[in-house]
């Protein structure tokens, strides 16, 4: 997600500013800029890459000033460049903006304003924020602010600063974060607490739609309807290191903990509207005899369960391959083979690879990818964005669950033009993924029993995942998960595969975690279980329709219930947790496992 700062007080913005934008960073960005109010209008310095561009930028040519605004940018619409980075100021130089969040009804708004006149210079969406202020401001920065916001639909924080109102900086937010720092040396508006704790621990956190109007002395509140507000002014006990992860020890627990919110972004950008929907509604599907889906490690692991997907609803060949497999193995594809690429960077270099060999024999390439303006992105014929927000943690979560989802949709809506499934039928489908979000609340609530659980586990030297039909590529996830954050040996099966070998290496005390969402196949998973449990191991049954007492050899966890399609959004959030915990009970370096990187960019 971008990350926002604004200050105004007695000392120079530009430091104060620089610094808070580097305890932003967390939260990932491609590009930043600051704008302050100079002696002769807005110094605006803007510049794609990491901050040490901005700082050389503002070594060569200072700027300075009492007041001003801050943003590193995550690119959601427009690729990482100068123009495109935050603030934004209009085309009259009178009103600068910095924005966190996604306008949904950008378009829509850019084009009524290039009718009026109005002339843009980026690509994105939130440059018509700084473009609709200047068109409505008569003289009231706080009146304008409302009257823009009551006309954008999407997420937004935003911080804006007048030309015509030397020393006032106006806040306001809709579902994304924004809160207000009071401090001796000045008022500050900031996405999260890191940026200004530094300076205060005094803050008031924003809700939907309230504004806060900022001078050097003091705040004010108010509610849409321009009404002044009281709002209690809270005092933050964190560290600073502990504010950037939110309050939570590891950035992956606190992805874990984003996905609801995740989920329920992505889901709207590919049900309800927005280039997403588009994408997915434009591509022929009809065209297509197979599907390869490649990518790896986790990527991999979502196209697994995307196979099941698209296989039971589209009745049409899927095959998953490794991309470090299939860059090499002159595959049997052509222009009537859809190839889907996964990758949350965009950037690992086997996947770019297995594009660039199936654009060479002709196939149509579809990429799902959360970094915007990255190489898959950017060279793949159709790209659907992931809506997590930059990933810290090199073990994925949120990133890996956005990615199902828009398998999912892509699957139903591929049905649909197939003929496949009925209408009636999609509705049904659509409806249960959008009940996906809940659910996955729902499931979190359990936090502290998984936690309970794992940390009995964390002596085992080896650790083994089953599952049949599509609980097998959770449980190949969630192998994946633990190997890589605990070290802890583990290896997942098809439950059906025990017998055929690996039932010799079960002996007492063995873990075996059993995932149980596969209704028709239920009674074998338990018999899997019954046989393992006869040699001496112990079972941890994750699932929605277990049909068993937990014992001294078998715990339960149990699932909300949901379409059984998309139940591996809910059984990886337990592995999640799992691994994730076990991994903690040992101490270990949770965000960054030895060996690895958050993008593999080189074979
Ligand atoms: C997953 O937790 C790992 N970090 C790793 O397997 C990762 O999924 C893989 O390297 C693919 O990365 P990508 O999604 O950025 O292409």
């Amino acid at each position: 997600m971008c990350g926002i700062i604004g200050y105004v007080g007695t000392q120079d913005a530009v430091p104060i500013i620089m610094d808070g934008l580097k305890k932003l960073e967390y939260r990932g960005y491609d590009s930043a800029g600051i704008a302050v109010f100079g002696r002769h209008g807005f110094d605006v310095v803007k510049r794609k890459g990491r901050l040490t561009a901005l700082e050389e930028r503002l070594a060569g040519e200072p700027i300075d000033g009492h007041m001003g605004i801050g943003h590193t940018r995550w690119a959601t619409h427009g690729e990482p460049s100068d123009v495109n980075s935050h603030p934004h100021v209009g085309s009259g130089n009178r009103v600068a903006v910095v924005h966190n969040g996604i306008i949904e009804n950008y378009k829509q708004l850019k084009e009524r304003l290039e009718r009026k006149g109005v002339t843009f210079v980026s690509q994105t969406d939130s440059e018509v924020i700084a473009q609709l202020a200047e068109y409505y401001y008569t003289g009231d920065l706080l009146d304008t602010v409302i009257k823009v916001a009551n006309a954008l639909e999407g997420s937004y924080a935003l911080g804006i600063m007048c030309l015509d109102e030397p020393d006032t900086l106006i806040a306001i937010k809709k579902d994304s974060p924004l809160i207000i720092g009071v401090a001796g040396n000045g008022l500050f508006l900031a996405s999260d607490v890191p940026a200004v704790l530094k300076h205060t621990n005094k803050i008031y956190y924003l809700n939907d739609r309230e504004i806060a109007v900022l001078t050097k002395d003091q705040v004010e509140f108010f509610n849409p309807d321009k009404e002044p507000i009281q709002k209690p002014q809270e005092t933050v006990t964190w560290s600073v290191d502990s504010a950037e992860k939110g309050g939570y020890p590891h950035f992956m627990l606190k992805e874990i903990m984003e996905q609801p919110g995740v989920l329920r972004e992505t889901i709207q950008s590919v049900i309800h509207n927005g280039d997403n929907k588009n994408i997915i509604d434009n591509i022929d599907v009809t065209r297509f005899s197979k599907i390869v889906i490649t990518a790896c490690g986790s990527a991999y692991n979502a196209g697994v369960v995307a196979r099941y997907v698209f296989e039971k609803l589209c009745r049409i060949p899927v095959e998953v391959e490794l991309a470090s497999e299939f860059r090499y193995k002159d595959a049997i594809i052509d222009e009537k083979t859809l190839v889907i690429l996964i990758s949350q960077s965009g950037e690992t270099a086997d996947t770019i690879a297995a594009m660039r060999e199936a654009k060479s024999k002709g196939a149509v390439t579809l990429s799902i990818v959360n970094v915007v303006g990255s190489t898959i992105a950017k060279e793949a014929q159709h790209t659907v964005y992931t809506l997590s927000g930059p990933e810290i943690a090199v073990a994925t979560t949120k990133a890996f669950s956005a990615q199902l989802v828009v398998l999912y949709a892509l699957a139903i809506r591929f049905a649909a033009k197939l003929k496949k499934i009925t209408p009636q039928t999609e509705t049904e489908l659509v409806s249960a993924l959008v009940s996906l979000p809940d659910k996955a609340a729902e499931l979190l609530i359990q936090i502290n029993y998984i936690q309970k659980y794992a940390s009995e586990c964390v002596g085992y030297k080896s650790i083994f995942f089953i599952g049949r039909n599509i609980d097998y590529a959770i449980a190949l996830e969630g192998s994946l998960k633990l190997k890589e954050i605990s070290y802890i040996h583990s290896e997942a099966y098809a439950g059906g595969e025990l017998k055929h070998g690996t039932i010799a290496l079960i002996e007492e005390n063995t873990l075996v975690v059993a995932i149980a969402c596969c209704k028709s196949l239920y009674g074998k998973i338990q018999s899997n279980a019954e046989q393992v449990i006869s040699r001496g191991a112990k079972v941890l049954f994750v699932g929605n329709c277990i049909d068993a007492a937990p014992g001294d050899k078998l715990s339960l966890i149990t699932l909300p219930q949901i379409n059984e399609l998309f139940s591996p959004s809910l059984s990886v959030i337990v592995l999640q947790l799992f691994s994730y915990y076990v991994a903690a009970n040992k101490g270990l370096d949770i965000d960054k496992p030895r060996n690895l990187a958050k993008s593999v960019t080189v074979e």
